[in-house]
């Protein structure tokens, strides 16, 4: 089937999650976050994704800007890092997270195709919007699909359903990128083409389907269309 539209996630795939904690810990005064920012980064962001999913499980949803300053509160604490101010200057840079470096040459090329790209994110829509500002691809973007219309996180299948619901598409006209390997497989079983962008070389998750290519970046996603 011919991809019509390309639809990428957003934090850790067209944004680099790390990046908040690396600047921070870049900055004069900060020697404690710099022994640290690494292992805090990676916790912030696994506590952020678990309690997505669980609030997903139970229903208890809040927005993703709630479930990332909960991560990075179980993060800080176990650093040990009780700092208000670092607090404020992580979530404040996590609104400016900068676009991995071949993203808007990978997204102007697909325009160049005739596709709609749009990002189809957790993410609320004002965190999006910041993101998608400060690093200028907005105008590579037909749409951003936030998970606060339909009020559940991925993997969840009315997020996906999303896509089709503003394209008019069906399933397997999209190509879905994600990075993260949980969202490659539920966007694979719902019937999306899909892509596991695998930029630190982990192992396939072991979940419902598998996705149909696996790159360590954006770069060739338009030779696949
Ligand atoms: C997103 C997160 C899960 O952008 O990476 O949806």
């Amino acid at each position: 089937m011919t991809i019509r539209v390309c639809v990428f996630d957003a934090y850790g795939t067209l944004f680099d999650v790390s990046a908040a904690a690396r600047i921070a810990a870049e900055q004069p005064g900060r020697e404690a976050l710099a022994e640290v920012w690494p292992v805090l980064a990676e916790d912030w962001r696994r506590k952020q994704l678990e309690y997505s999913w669980l609030r997903a499980v139970t229903g208890d949803h809040v927005s993703f800007w709630q479930v990332t300053q909960d991560g990075l509160d179980w993060a800080l604490e176990k650093a040990g890092l009780d700092d208000p101010e670092l607090r404020e200057l992580l979530l404040a840079l996590y609104w400016e997270l900068a676009a991995y470096k071949e993203v808007p040459m990978m997204l102007a090329q697909l325009k160049a195709r005739g596709l709609s790209c749009a990002i189809l994110s957790n993410g609320s829509r004002d965190m999006l919007e910041g993101a998608v500002d400060h690093s200028g691809v907005g105008l590579y973007l037909d749409a951003i699909l936030s998970v606060d219309d339909v009020g559940i996180f991925k993997p969840a299948k009315a997020v996906y359903d999303m896509v089709g619901a503003k394209f008019g598409c069906a399933p397997d006209e999209v190509l879905f990128v994600s990075s993260n390997g949980w969202d490659a497989a539920g966007a694979s079983a719902y019937g999306f083409q899909t892509v596991w962008v695998n930029r630190a070389g982990l192992p396939m998750d072991r979940l419902m389907a598998h996705p149909a290519h696996v790159l360590t970046d954006l770069t060739t996603i338009p030779e696949l269309v």
